[in-house]
Protein backbone atom coordinates (compact mmCIF):
# COMPACT_ATOMS: atom_id res chain seq x y z
CA UNK A 1 0.00 0.00 0.00
CA UNK A 2 1.07 3.61 -0.88
CA UNK A 3 1.53 5.99 2.16
CA UNK A 4 -0.33 8.99 2.06
CA UNK A 5 0.69 12.45 3.35
CA UNK A 6 -0.83 14.77 5.28
CA UNK A 7 -2.40 16.58 2.76
CA UNK A 8 -4.08 13.02 1.75
CA UNK A 9 -1.93 13.05 -1.76
CA UNK A 10 -0.05 9.79 -2.52
CA UNK A 11 3.83 10.26 -1.21
CA UNK A 12 6.65 10.33 -3.80
CA UNK A 13 8.36 6.59 -3.50
CA UNK A 14 12.23 5.93 -4.12
CA UNK A 15 13.62 2.79 -3.97
CA UNK A 16 16.78 4.43 -1.16
CA UNK A 17 16.26 2.18 2.12
CA UNK A 18 13.89 3.54 4.70
CA UNK A 19 16.34 2.98 7.34
CA UNK A 20 19.83 4.01 6.29
CA UNK A 21 21.06 2.86 9.56
CA UNK A 22 19.78 -0.70 8.81
CA UNK A 23 21.41 -0.53 5.07
CA UNK A 24 24.66 0.56 6.53
CA UNK A 25 24.60 -2.43 9.25
CA UNK A 26 23.41 -4.91 6.77
CA UNK A 27 26.26 -4.31 4.28
CA UNK A 28 29.17 -4.21 7.00
CA UNK A 29 28.05 -7.84 7.09
CA UNK A 30 27.82 -7.97 3.64
CA UNK A 31 31.30 -6.75 3.70
CA UNK A 32 32.56 -8.98 6.09
CA UNK A 33 31.09 -12.27 4.70
CA UNK A 34 32.54 -11.25 1.64
CA UNK A 35 35.76 -10.76 3.27
CA UNK A 36 35.83 -14.42 4.83
CA UNK A 37 34.45 -15.91 1.49
CA UNK A 38 37.66 -14.73 -0.65
CA UNK A 39 39.79 -15.40 2.05
CA UNK A 40 38.11 -18.84 2.95
CA UNK A 41 37.82 -20.04 -1.24
CA UNK A 42 40.63 -22.59 -0.81
CA UNK A 43 39.18 -24.52 1.71
CA UNK A 44 35.74 -24.98 0.10
CA UNK A 45 35.21 -27.51 -3.25
CA UNK A 46 36.04 -25.81 -6.73
CA UNK A 47 32.74 -26.52 -7.57
CA UNK A 48 29.79 -28.84 -6.16
CA UNK A 49 26.58 -29.89 -7.71
CA UNK A 50 23.04 -27.89 -6.70
CA UNK A 51 20.66 -30.30 -4.95
CA UNK A 52 16.97 -29.66 -6.17
CA UNK A 53 15.99 -27.45 -3.61
CA UNK A 54 18.34 -24.77 -4.70
CA UNK A 55 17.72 -24.97 -7.99
CA UNK A 56 13.52 -24.96 -7.78
CA UNK A 57 14.61 -21.53 -6.00
CA UNK A 58 15.42 -20.48 -9.09
CA UNK A 59 11.62 -21.14 -10.21
CA UNK A 60 9.97 -19.02 -7.97
CA UNK A 61 7.85 -16.60 -9.46
CA UNK A 62 7.77 -12.77 -9.88
CA UNK A 63 8.31 -11.38 -6.54
CA UNK A 64 4.77 -8.68 -6.24
CA UNK A 65 5.46 -8.31 -2.48
CA UNK A 66 8.44 -6.42 -0.76
CA UNK A 67 10.84 -8.50 1.38
CA UNK A 68 13.46 -7.75 3.98
CA UNK A 69 16.92 -7.17 2.55
CA UNK A 70 18.02 -9.41 5.02
CA UNK A 71 15.91 -12.20 3.90
CA UNK A 72 16.93 -11.65 0.03
CA UNK A 73 20.86 -11.50 1.25
CA UNK A 74 20.11 -14.68 3.56
CA UNK A 75 19.13 -16.85 0.05
CA UNK A 76 21.16 -15.19 -2.04
CA UNK A 77 24.18 -16.83 0.48
CA UNK A 78 22.75 -20.07 0.48
CA UNK A 79 22.25 -20.31 -3.42
CA UNK A 80 24.96 -18.03 -5.66
CA UNK A 81 27.40 -18.00 -3.09
CA UNK A 82 27.71 -21.49 -2.21
CA UNK A 83 27.24 -22.63 -5.66
CA UNK A 84 29.68 -21.23 -7.42
CA UNK A 85 30.91 -21.63 -10.94
CA UNK A 86 34.27 -21.74 -8.90
CA UNK A 87 36.65 -19.77 -10.88
CA UNK A 88 37.63 -17.61 -7.87
CA UNK A 89 39.31 -20.74 -6.54
CA UNK A 90 43.10 -21.78 -7.42
CA UNK A 91 42.65 -24.98 -8.90
CA UNK A 92 40.06 -23.82 -11.14
CA UNK A 93 41.88 -24.08 -14.90
CA UNK A 94 38.89 -24.78 -16.88
CA UNK A 95 38.23 -22.87 -20.33
CA UNK A 96 39.96 -19.48 -19.71
CA UNK A 97 39.47 -17.28 -17.54
CA UNK A 98 40.92 -14.87 -14.97
CA UNK A 99 40.11 -15.63 -11.29
CA UNK A 100 39.22 -12.05 -9.97
CA UNK A 101 40.19 -9.73 -6.82
CA UNK A 102 38.82 -8.23 -4.15
CA UNK A 103 39.99 -4.56 -5.04
CA UNK A 104 38.44 -5.14 -8.72
CA UNK A 105 34.96 -6.07 -6.51
CA UNK A 106 35.51 -3.33 -4.86
CA UNK A 107 35.82 -1.39 -7.51
CA UNK A 108 32.38 -3.21 -9.36
CA UNK A 109 30.51 -2.08 -6.18
CA UNK A 110 31.89 1.86 -5.95
CA UNK A 111 31.12 1.98 -9.71
CA UNK A 112 28.00 0.55 -9.40
CA UNK A 113 27.08 2.93 -6.39
CA UNK A 114 28.41 5.76 -7.87
CA UNK A 115 26.19 4.65 -11.15
CA UNK A 116 27.72 6.87 -13.84
CA UNK A 117 26.90 5.77 -17.42
CA UNK A 118 30.00 5.47 -19.86
CA UNK A 119 28.29 6.70 -23.08
CA UNK A 120 30.33 9.71 -22.88
CA UNK A 121 30.38 13.16 -21.62
CA UNK A 122 32.04 15.45 -19.52
CA UNK A 123 32.65 13.54 -15.68
CA UNK A 124 35.42 12.09 -14.03
CA UNK A 125 34.56 8.11 -14.79
CA UNK A 126 34.76 8.98 -18.39
CA UNK A 127 37.83 10.30 -18.13
CA UNK A 128 39.06 6.81 -15.98
CA UNK A 129 37.52 5.17 -19.14
CA UNK A 130 39.75 6.43 -21.24
CA UNK A 131 42.75 6.74 -19.07
CA UNK A 132 42.56 2.65 -18.82
CA UNK A 133 42.10 2.52 -22.37
CA UNK A 134 45.06 4.51 -22.93
CA UNK A 135 47.01 2.63 -20.24
CA UNK A 136 45.82 -0.91 -22.46
CA UNK A 137 48.18 0.98 -25.21
CA UNK A 138 50.72 1.62 -23.18
CA UNK A 139 51.28 -2.39 -21.81
CA UNK A 140 51.56 -3.44 -25.41
CA UNK A 141 53.33 -0.67 -26.80
CA UNK A 142 50.78 0.84 -29.10
CA UNK A 143 51.09 4.54 -30.06
CA UNK A 144 49.07 7.07 -28.00
CA UNK A 145 47.20 8.36 -31.47
CA UNK A 146 45.45 4.98 -31.61
CA UNK A 147 41.90 4.40 -30.05
CA UNK A 148 40.07 1.88 -27.76
CA UNK A 149 37.54 1.14 -26.36
CA UNK A 150 36.19 -1.23 -23.08
CA UNK A 151 34.09 -3.88 -24.14
CA UNK A 152 32.34 -6.80 -22.41
CA UNK A 153 34.75 -8.95 -23.15
CA UNK A 154 37.25 -10.84 -25.86
CA UNK A 155 34.64 -11.61 -28.15
CA UNK A 156 33.04 -8.05 -28.23
CA UNK A 157 36.49 -6.40 -28.90
CA UNK A 158 37.69 -8.71 -31.39
CA UNK A 159 33.70 -7.79 -32.89
CA UNK A 160 34.87 -4.05 -32.85
CA UNK A 161 38.01 -4.91 -34.22
CA UNK A 162 36.59 -7.24 -37.45
CA UNK A 163 34.29 -4.49 -37.93
CA UNK A 164 37.03 -1.89 -38.60
CA UNK A 165 38.93 -4.16 -40.85
CA UNK A 166 35.73 -4.84 -42.88
CA UNK A 167 35.04 -1.22 -43.41
CA UNK A 168 38.29 0.06 -44.10
CA UNK A 169 38.76 -3.04 -46.79
CA UNK A 170 35.54 -3.05 -48.33
CA UNK A 171 36.36 -0.42 -51.10
CA UNK A 172 33.31 1.43 -50.81
CA UNK A 173 30.56 3.07 -47.70
CA UNK A 174 29.68 -0.33 -46.29
CA UNK A 175 27.74 1.63 -43.49
CA UNK A 176 25.40 3.19 -46.09
CA UNK A 177 25.19 0.85 -48.70
CA UNK A 178 25.73 -2.67 -46.86
CA UNK A 179 28.11 -5.76 -47.69
CA UNK A 180 25.87 -6.60 -50.69
CA UNK A 181 27.36 -3.90 -52.42
CA UNK A 182 30.74 -4.69 -52.12
CA UNK A 183 32.52 -5.76 -55.45
CA UNK A 184 34.25 -8.58 -54.71
CA UNK A 185 33.15 -10.95 -51.75
CA UNK A 186 35.60 -10.24 -49.23
CA UNK A 187 37.89 -13.12 -47.25
CA UNK A 188 39.13 -13.04 -43.93
CA UNK A 189 41.92 -15.37 -42.90
CA UNK A 190 43.12 -17.39 -39.37
CA UNK A 191 44.21 -20.59 -38.16
CA UNK A 192 41.93 -23.60 -37.85
CA UNK A 193 42.90 -22.73 -33.56
CA UNK A 194 40.70 -19.34 -33.89
CA UNK A 195 38.34 -18.91 -30.97
CA UNK A 196 34.73 -19.21 -31.94
CA UNK A 197 34.18 -15.77 -31.28
CA UNK A 198 36.09 -14.74 -34.96
CA UNK A 199 32.79 -16.92 -36.59
CA UNK A 200 29.71 -15.58 -34.66
CA UNK A 201 31.61 -11.66 -35.71
CA UNK A 202 31.94 -13.07 -39.33
CA UNK A 203 28.10 -13.87 -39.47
CA UNK A 204 27.36 -10.85 -37.66
CA UNK A 205 29.22 -8.37 -40.41
CA UNK A 206 27.41 -9.71 -42.90
CA UNK A 207 30.28 -11.87 -44.73
CA UNK A 208 29.10 -14.82 -43.46
CA UNK A 209 31.02 -18.04 -42.21
CA UNK A 210 32.77 -18.89 -45.23
CA UNK A 211 34.31 -15.70 -45.68
CA UNK A 212 36.55 -16.90 -42.73
CA UNK A 213 39.03 -19.15 -44.39
CA UNK A 214 40.24 -21.16 -41.37
CA UNK A 215 44.09 -21.81 -42.41
CA UNK A 216 45.86 -25.41 -40.96
CA UNK A 217 48.25 -25.15 -38.21
CA UNK A 218 51.57 -26.48 -37.96
CA UNK A 219 52.68 -28.65 -35.23
CA UNK A 220 53.47 -26.01 -32.69
CA UNK A 221 49.59 -25.19 -33.43
CA UNK A 222 50.62 -21.64 -35.14
CA UNK A 223 49.37 -20.70 -38.44
CA UNK A 224 50.92 -22.27 -41.46
CA UNK A 225 52.29 -18.79 -43.21
CA UNK A 226 53.13 -21.12 -46.47
CA UNK A 227 49.25 -22.22 -46.57
CA UNK A 228 48.25 -19.34 -45.84
CA UNK A 229 50.05 -17.48 -48.69
CA UNK A 230 48.66 -19.96 -51.03
CA UNK A 231 44.89 -19.43 -49.78
CA UNK A 232 45.33 -15.43 -50.34
CA UNK A 233 47.03 -16.63 -53.98
CA UNK A 234 44.14 -19.03 -54.73
CA UNK A 235 41.09 -16.19 -53.03
CA UNK A 236 43.02 -13.58 -55.70
CA UNK A 237 42.87 -15.71 -58.65
CA UNK A 238 39.23 -16.89 -58.41
CA UNK A 239 37.39 -13.38 -58.12
CA UNK A 240 37.82 -12.84 -53.73
CA UNK A 241 38.90 -9.67 -52.27
CA UNK A 242 41.66 -10.96 -49.93
CA UNK A 243 41.08 -8.41 -46.49
CA UNK A 244 42.08 -9.16 -43.03
CA UNK A 245 44.40 -11.87 -41.57
CA UNK A 246 43.68 -12.98 -38.05
CA UNK A 247 46.42 -13.78 -35.96
CA UNK A 248 46.04 -15.33 -32.30
CA UNK A 249 48.40 -13.98 -30.04
CA UNK A 250 47.52 -17.19 -27.58
CA UNK A 251 45.37 -19.99 -29.28
CA UNK A 252 42.37 -21.18 -26.96
CA UNK A 253 43.07 -24.86 -27.19
CA UNK A 254 47.08 -24.54 -26.71
CA UNK A 255 47.87 -21.09 -26.24
CA UNK A 256 49.99 -20.94 -29.18
CA UNK A 257 51.56 -17.63 -30.84
CA UNK A 258 50.76 -17.06 -34.57
CA UNK A 259 54.74 -15.60 -35.86
CA UNK A 260 53.18 -12.00 -35.27
CA UNK A 261 56.74 -10.32 -37.62
CA UNK A 262 55.28 -12.58 -40.46
CA UNK A 263 52.08 -11.93 -40.25
CA UNK A 264 52.76 -8.48 -40.20
CA UNK A 265 55.22 -8.73 -43.24
CA UNK A 266 52.87 -10.70 -44.88
CA UNK A 267 49.61 -8.13 -44.18
CA UNK A 268 52.15 -5.27 -45.85
CA UNK A 269 52.75 -7.19 -48.98
CA UNK A 270 49.05 -8.36 -49.55
CA UNK A 271 47.52 -4.89 -48.06
CA UNK A 272 45.82 -6.82 -45.67
CA UNK A 273 44.28 -5.78 -42.21
CA UNK A 274 46.15 -7.30 -39.38
CA UNK A 275 43.71 -7.59 -36.43
CA UNK A 276 45.57 -9.33 -33.23
CA UNK A 277 43.18 -11.37 -31.21
CA UNK A 278 45.40 -11.23 -28.10
CA UNK A 279 42.84 -12.16 -25.48
CA UNK A 280 44.63 -14.58 -24.03
CA UNK A 281 48.31 -13.71 -25.11
CA UNK A 282 48.41 -10.15 -25.42
CA UNK A 283 49.11 -9.26 -21.47
CA UNK A 284 51.96 -11.33 -21.61
CA UNK A 285 53.72 -8.14 -22.95
CA UNK A 286 54.02 -6.79 -19.51
CA UNK A 287 56.01 -10.10 -18.25
CA UNK A 288 59.42 -9.74 -18.25
CA UNK A 289 60.32 -13.11 -18.77
CA UNK A 290 57.98 -13.92 -21.46
CA UNK A 291 57.17 -10.27 -23.37
CA UNK A 292 59.63 -11.51 -26.37
CA UNK A 293 56.57 -14.38 -27.49
CA UNK A 294 54.36 -11.52 -28.49
CA UNK A 295 56.75 -9.04 -29.67
CA UNK A 296 55.73 -7.08 -32.79
CA UNK A 297 51.68 -6.88 -31.25
CA UNK A 298 52.15 -3.39 -31.26
CA UNK A 299 52.57 -3.04 -34.91
CA UNK A 300 48.94 -4.59 -35.45
CA UNK A 301 46.24 -2.72 -36.96
CA UNK A 302 43.76 -3.61 -34.10
CA UNK A 303 44.26 -5.71 -31.50
CA UNK A 304 41.51 -7.15 -28.61
CA UNK A 305 42.67 -8.28 -25.21
CA UNK A 306 40.84 -9.30 -22.05
CA UNK A 307 41.38 -7.37 -18.75
CA UNK A 308 39.29 -10.15 -17.09
CA UNK A 309 42.02 -12.58 -17.81
CA UNK A 310 45.33 -11.95 -16.75
CA UNK A 311 44.35 -8.31 -14.79
CA UNK A 312 41.80 -10.78 -13.57
CA UNK A 313 39.16 -8.23 -13.08
CA UNK A 314 36.05 -8.92 -12.43
CA UNK A 315 33.51 -10.31 -15.60
CA UNK A 316 33.53 -8.41 -17.77
CA UNK A 317 35.97 -6.46 -19.33
CA UNK A 318 37.58 -6.74 -22.59
CA UNK A 319 39.27 -4.06 -24.51
CA UNK A 320 39.60 -3.60 -28.10
CA UNK A 321 42.41 -1.16 -29.74
CA UNK A 322 42.50 0.43 -32.91
CA UNK A 323 45.94 1.88 -34.65
CA UNK A 324 43.68 4.32 -36.76
CA UNK A 325 41.93 6.09 -34.12
CA UNK A 326 39.85 8.06 -37.34
CA UNK A 327 39.12 4.59 -39.09
CA UNK A 328 37.68 3.66 -35.48
CA UNK A 329 35.59 6.15 -35.33
CA UNK A 330 33.87 6.10 -38.31
CA UNK A 331 32.93 2.19 -38.13
CA UNK A 332 30.63 3.50 -35.51
CA UNK A 333 30.02 7.26 -35.08
CA UNK A 334 26.47 8.43 -35.58
CA UNK A 335 25.32 12.09 -34.79
CA UNK A 336 22.07 11.82 -33.01
CA UNK A 337 19.91 14.89 -32.54
CA UNK A 338 19.58 14.05 -29.02
CA UNK A 339 23.41 13.66 -28.41
CA UNK A 340 24.56 16.80 -29.34
CA UNK A 341 27.85 17.99 -28.23
CA UNK A 342 28.21 21.47 -26.32
CA UNK A 343 31.61 23.60 -25.46
CA UNK A 344 30.65 23.27 -21.49
CA UNK A 345 28.46 21.82 -19.56
CA UNK A 346 27.71 17.26 -19.20
CA UNK A 347 27.87 17.11 -22.87
CA UNK A 348 31.04 18.66 -23.66
CA UNK A 349 33.35 15.92 -23.26
CA UNK A 350 33.53 13.00 -26.22
CA UNK A 351 30.70 10.64 -26.56
CA UNK A 352 32.29 7.37 -25.91
CA UNK A 353 29.78 4.67 -27.45
CA UNK A 354 30.94 6.55 -30.85
CA UNK A 355 33.81 3.69 -30.75
CA UNK A 356 31.20 0.47 -30.64
CA UNK A 357 28.05 -0.80 -30.81
CA UNK A 358 26.65 0.05 -27.20
CA UNK A 359 25.22 3.30 -26.44
CA UNK A 360 24.37 2.85 -22.25
CA UNK A 361 27.94 1.61 -21.31
CA UNK A 362 28.44 0.34 -17.86
CA UNK A 363 31.46 1.63 -15.50
CA UNK A 364 34.05 -1.05 -16.20
CA UNK A 365 37.11 1.30 -15.58
CA UNK A 366 37.18 1.67 -12.18
CA UNK A 367 37.95 -2.06 -11.11
CA UNK A 368 40.27 -2.17 -13.64
CA UNK A 369 41.80 0.99 -12.93
CA UNK A 370 41.98 0.26 -8.79
CA UNK A 371 43.47 -3.21 -8.71
CA UNK A 372 46.21 -1.17 -11.30
CA UNK A 373 47.21 1.76 -9.19
CA UNK A 374 46.94 -0.89 -5.99
CA UNK A 375 49.33 -3.21 -7.21
CA UNK A 376 51.22 -1.44 -10.25
CA UNK A 377 51.65 -2.75 -13.56
CA UNK A 378 54.96 -4.91 -12.76
CA UNK A 379 52.67 -7.25 -10.32
CA UNK A 380 50.56 -8.19 -12.89
CA UNK A 381 53.90 -8.30 -15.09
CA UNK A 382 55.48 -10.85 -12.76
CA UNK A 383 51.67 -12.78 -12.15
CA UNK A 384 51.64 -13.84 -15.82
CA UNK A 385 55.17 -15.23 -15.70
CA UNK A 386 54.04 -17.03 -12.60
CA UNK A 387 51.81 -18.77 -14.78
CA UNK A 388 53.63 -19.46 -17.62
CA UNK A 389 56.36 -21.16 -15.14
CA UNK A 390 53.33 -22.82 -13.63
CA UNK A 391 52.13 -24.56 -16.61
CA UNK A 392 56.13 -25.71 -17.69
CA UNK A 393 55.64 -27.19 -13.87
CA UNK A 394 52.39 -29.03 -14.79
CA UNK A 395 54.40 -30.34 -17.92
CA UNK A 396 57.20 -31.70 -16.44
CA UNK A 397 55.07 -33.44 -13.76
CA UNK A 398 52.64 -34.70 -17.00
CA UNK A 399 56.68 -35.94 -18.75
CA UNK A 400 58.04 -37.36 -15.26
CA UNK A 401 54.80 -39.83 -14.86
CA UNK A 402 53.81 -42.67 -17.47
CA UNK A 403 50.38 -42.79 -16.55
CA UNK A 404 50.73 -39.53 -18.35
CA UNK A 405 51.02 -37.51 -21.56
CA UNK A 406 51.28 -34.70 -23.63
CA UNK A 407 48.72 -34.06 -26.79
CA UNK A 408 49.95 -30.79 -27.61
CA UNK A 409 53.36 -28.46 -27.04
CA UNK A 410 52.53 -25.93 -23.79
CA UNK A 411 53.26 -22.87 -25.44
CA UNK A 412 52.60 -20.17 -22.28
CA UNK A 413 49.69 -21.08 -19.45
CA UNK A 414 47.84 -24.31 -21.16
CA UNK A 415 49.02 -27.58 -20.85
CA UNK A 416 46.97 -30.05 -22.92
CA UNK A 417 47.04 -33.62 -22.01
CA UNK A 418 45.61 -37.09 -20.77
CA UNK A 419 45.94 -40.18 -19.05
CA UNK A 420 47.11 -42.95 -20.91
CA UNK A 421 46.59 -46.86 -22.03
CA UNK A 422 48.81 -48.16 -24.18
CA UNK A 423 46.25 -50.50 -25.36
CA UNK A 424 43.42 -48.05 -25.54
CA UNK A 425 41.90 -47.13 -29.08
CA UNK A 426 40.58 -42.89 -29.07
CA UNK A 427 37.15 -43.69 -27.87
CA UNK A 428 38.17 -45.29 -24.42
CA UNK A 429 40.80 -42.72 -23.80
CA UNK A 430 38.10 -40.08 -24.34
CA UNK A 431 35.48 -41.93 -22.12
CA UNK A 432 38.19 -42.50 -19.14
CA UNK A 433 39.73 -39.26 -19.52
CA UNK A 434 36.30 -37.32 -19.54
CA UNK A 435 35.40 -39.33 -16.84
CA UNK A 436 38.34 -38.25 -15.09
CA UNK A 437 37.48 -34.55 -15.74
CA UNK A 438 33.74 -35.04 -14.02
CA UNK A 439 34.75 -36.95 -11.38
CA UNK A 440 37.57 -34.18 -10.26
CA UNK A 441 34.70 -31.48 -10.68
CA UNK A 442 32.33 -33.55 -8.57
CA UNK A 443 34.58 -34.46 -6.14
CA UNK A 444 35.30 -30.29 -5.57
CA UNK A 445 38.96 -31.31 -6.63
CA UNK A 446 39.70 -29.51 -9.61
CA UNK A 447 38.12 -27.71 -12.67
CA UNK A 448 39.47 -28.33 -15.57
CA UNK A 449 38.05 -28.59 -19.02
CA UNK A 450 38.96 -31.05 -22.44
CA UNK A 451 39.34 -30.15 -26.24
CA UNK A 452 40.12 -32.06 -29.25
CA UNK A 453 43.65 -31.02 -31.14
CA UNK A 454 44.65 -31.96 -34.20
CA UNK A 455 41.84 -34.80 -33.87
CA UNK A 456 42.83 -35.94 -30.79
CA UNK A 457 40.35 -35.85 -27.32
CA UNK A 458 42.35 -34.31 -24.20
CA UNK A 459 42.06 -32.81 -20.81
CA UNK A 460 43.07 -29.16 -20.60
CA UNK A 461 44.55 -27.04 -17.71
CA UNK A 462 44.37 -23.24 -19.15
CA UNK A 463 46.53 -21.67 -15.76
CA UNK A 464 44.71 -18.22 -15.55
CA UNK A 465 44.66 -18.02 -11.90
CA UNK A 466 47.08 -15.71 -9.27
CA UNK A 467 45.58 -18.17 -6.40
CA UNK A 468 47.44 -21.18 -8.48
CA UNK A 469 50.69 -22.88 -5.84
CA UNK A 470 52.75 -25.34 -7.34
CA UNK A 471 51.29 -27.88 -4.56
CA UNK A 472 47.56 -27.41 -6.66
CA UNK A 473 48.80 -28.68 -9.93
CA UNK A 474 51.20 -31.45 -7.56
CA UNK A 475 47.70 -32.33 -6.46
CA UNK A 476 45.74 -32.64 -9.45
CA UNK A 477 48.68 -35.01 -11.27
CA UNK A 478 47.94 -37.41 -8.00
CA UNK A 479 44.64 -37.05 -8.31
CA UNK A 480 44.50 -37.86 -12.07
CA UNK A 481 46.23 -40.95 -11.72
CA UNK A 482 44.27 -42.13 -8.52
CA UNK A 483 40.92 -41.66 -10.43
CA UNK A 484 42.47 -43.14 -13.62
CA UNK A 485 43.50 -46.44 -11.79
CA UNK A 486 40.39 -46.86 -9.98
CA UNK A 487 38.71 -46.03 -13.71
CA UNK A 488 40.67 -48.81 -14.84
CA UNK A 489 40.14 -51.52 -12.36
C1 LIG B 1 41.64 -16.54 -27.94
C2 LIG B 1 40.32 -16.05 -27.43
N1 LIG B 1 39.64 -15.16 -28.16
C3 LIG B 1 38.45 -14.70 -27.76
C4 LIG B 1 37.87 -15.12 -26.58
C5 LIG B 1 36.54 -14.60 -26.19
O1 LIG B 1 36.68 -13.79 -25.06
P1 LIG B 1 35.48 -13.52 -24.05
O2 LIG B 1 35.14 -14.84 -23.44
O3 LIG B 1 36.07 -12.55 -23.10
O4 LIG B 1 34.36 -12.96 -24.86
C6 LIG B 1 38.55 -16.05 -25.79
C7 LIG B 1 37.97 -16.54 -24.53
O5 LIG B 1 38.53 -17.32 -23.82
C8 LIG B 1 39.80 -16.54 -26.23
O6 LIG B 1 40.46 -17.45 -25.53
Amino acid sequence: MRAQNVAGATAEETLDPESWSEALALSHQIVKDAVAYLRDVRDRPVWQEMPADVRSRFSASLPRAPEPLGDVYQMITETVMRYPMGNIHPRFWSWYMGSSNFTGALGDFLAAVQGSNLGGGNHAAALMDQQVVNWCKEMIGFPASASGTLVSGGSMANMIGLTVARNQKSGIDVREYGVAAIKKPLRFYGSDQLHGCHRKAMEALGLGNCALRRVPSDGGMQIDIRALRAAIREDRATGFQPACVIASAGTVNTGAIDDLAALRALAEEEDLWLHVDGCIGALLAIAPENAYRVAGIEEADSVALDPHKWLHAPFEAGCALIRDASAHRHAFAVTHEYLETRDRGLASGPWLHEYGLQTSRGYRALKIWMSLKEHGIEKFGRLIDQNVAQARYLTDLINAEPLLELVAPTSINIVCFRFRLPEADRAILKRINSEIMVKLQEEGIAAISDTTVHGEYCLRAAINNHRTRRSDLELLVQEIIRLGRAHCH
